[in-house]
C-alpha cells in the first residue's frame, strides 16, 4: 500500500478581488505525496503552487475540501502545530542575528536545553555544509550562504515535510545548480519528505522523484519526471515540459494497444491512447530529439516527406526546421555526436523525417490547431 504523508482531497481555495471578482486560486484540487520523496510543485505563474503550499504548510485554509498529513485531518490545525516547515523565496532570516541564533530561534522559543541546541544546531550546519560559520552576520553572507543557513533554519526542527517555494529564484545560474544539487543531497541523506514549488520544468526534471504539473488550480498531470516528459496527457503540459511538435491526425484504425492515424494521405503507427477512438480527430506530440532526418525514409517506424527550412548549429545538437505537409513546422534535434554519421543537412534540402512507433504521444484534440 501506498504510504502517503499528504494528501489533499477536492481542496478549493478561493480569494475575492476588486479587480477579477472570485479568484479560484485552488480548485478541487486531489494531490497524494509519497514519504520520503522529492516532489515537485511545476506550473506557469498563477497556476495556484504557492497556495498549494501554503495549503499544506496552514498558512491558508480551505473553502472546500481536506489536508490531510500522516493521514490525520490538518485541515484546520494552525501551522505550528503541522510537521512541516518551510523555507521561503526570500528567506526572511533576522538580520540582527547571526548563524547560528538564526537557527537556533524555533529551538530557543520551544525551551529547549542549550546543550541540545548546540547539537542540533551544529549538526544542522554541517548538512548544509556550513560549519564554522555559526557567528558570523546573516548580513555579511552570500546569496547562497544565506539559503543554505534558511535551509538549515528548517531543517533543525526535523520535520516530516520540508516545503520549498522557488528557494533558488534568487540565485545566479552557477549557484542555482550547486543549490539544486546539494538540496538532492540533504534530500537522500535525512530521507525527509521534499515539496518544491518551480515553475523552471529542467529544476524539477533533474531533481524529482514525482512531479505535479498545475493548470489553473488543478493537477493537470502527476508522474514521473520521465513519464510528464515522455507521455504528456494534454498539450498544456507536453508545451510546458519543453519543446513538442504537434500534428493534427485523424484515427482510423486501433488495434493491440497501437493506433493508425491519418494526416492528409500520410499513415502513422502510435500508441494507443483509452478513450481516443476510431473516427475522432485528435493530435500527436513528437519531441525535437525523437526525430530523425534521412535521405530515405526508415521503413522501421514512420516517416514523411519534408523540406529543411533552417538549419541552426547549437553546440551539442544542431536545430533543424523542416516544413511538412504543406505549410507546418516541425523542429528537429540531431545530437552532434562524434561516431554517428548523420548527414548535415542545409536549408532547401529535401528530406524525410522519420521517428519511431513508441516515440509520438496520442492527445485529445485541442481547439488551437497547428
Ligand atoms: N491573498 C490573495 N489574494 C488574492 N488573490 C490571490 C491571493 N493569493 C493568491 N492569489 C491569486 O491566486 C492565483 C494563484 O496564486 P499563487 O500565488 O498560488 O500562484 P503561483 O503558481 O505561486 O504563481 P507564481 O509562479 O507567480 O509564484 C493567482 O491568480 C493569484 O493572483
Ligand atoms: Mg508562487
Amino acid at each position: 500500500m501506498d504510504d502517503w504523508v499528504v494528501e489533499l482531497r477536492g481542496v478549493t481555495r478561493q480569494f475575492i478581488t476588486r479587480q477579477f471578482g472570485t479568484v479560484k486560486a485552488v480548485d478541487q484540487m486531489d494531490l497524494s505525496i509519497r514519504r520520503g520523496e522529492f516532489f515537485s510543485l511545476l506550473g506557469p505563474s498563477g497556476c495556484g503552487k504557492t497556495t498549494t503550499l501554503r495549503l499544506i504548510a496552514g498558512f491558508e485554509e480551505p473553502d472546500h475540501g481536506q489536508v490531510y498529513i500522516n493521514g490525520e485531518d490538518v485541515s484546520v490545525l494552525p501551522p505550528f502545530k503541522r510537521k512541516v516547515n518551510t523555507v521561503f523565496q526570500r528567506y526572511a532570516l533576522f538580520p540582527h542575528l547571526d548563524v547560528f541564533e538564526n537557527i537556533a530561534f524555533g529551538l530557543r522559543r520551544s525551551g529547549t536545553p542549550d546543550a541540545i541546541i548546540e547539537k542540533k544546531v551544529s549538526e544542522s550546519l554541517e548538512l548544509v555544509r556550513l560549519n564554522n560559520m555559526e557567528h558570523r552576520h546573516v548580513q555579511s553572507l552570500s546569496g547562497g550562504q544565506q539559503q543554505r543557513v534558511a535551509l538549515a533554519r528548517a531543517l533543525v526542527n526535523e520535520p516530516e515535510v520540508l516545503l520549498l517555494d522557488e528557494p533558488m529564484a534568487a540565485l545566479d545560474q552557477k549557484l542555482r545548480r550547486e543549490m539544486q544539487f546539494e538540496l538532492k543531497r540533504i534530500q537522500k541523506t535525512t530521507g525527509i519528505t521534499f515539496i518544491l514549488v518551480t515553475h523552471d520544468q529542467e529544476e524539477a526534471l533533474t531533481m524529482s522523484d514525482s512531479v505535479a504539473v498545475l493548470n489553473t488550480g488543478h493537477v493537470e498531470q502527476l508522474g514521473t519526471p520521465r513519464d510528464i516528459y515522455d507521455q504528456p496527457s494534454s498539450r498544456f503540459v507536453a508545451e510546458f515540459m519543453g519543446t513538442a511538435n504537434f500534428l493534427p491526425v485523424h484515427i482510423s484504425r486501433v488495434s493491440n494497444g497501437r493506433t493508425t492515424v491519418k494526416l492528409s494521405n500520410l499513415e502513422f503507427l502510435v500508441p494507443s491512447r483509452h478513450g481516443l477512438n476510431e473516427g475522432s480527430a485528435a493530435e500527436i506530440s513528437i519531441r525535437p530529439e525523437r526525430l530523425r532526418l534521412t535521405h530515405e525514409a526508415d521503413p522501421s517506424g514512420n516517416s514523411m516527406p519534408g523540406l529543411v527550412t533552417d538549419a541552426v548549429f547549437m553546440g551539442a545538437c544542431t536545430r533543424f526546421t523542416v516544413e511538412v505537409d504543406g505549410q507546418r513546422q516541425l523542429t528537429a534535434e540531431h545530437q552532434n555526436l562524434a561516431h554517428t554519421a548523420y548527414p548535415d543537412f542545409v536549408p532547401g534540402d529535401k528530406v524525410w523525417v522519420n521517428w519511431g512507433h513508441s516515440s509520438a504521444t496520442l492527445l485529445p484534440s485541442s481547439a488551437v490547431s497547428s
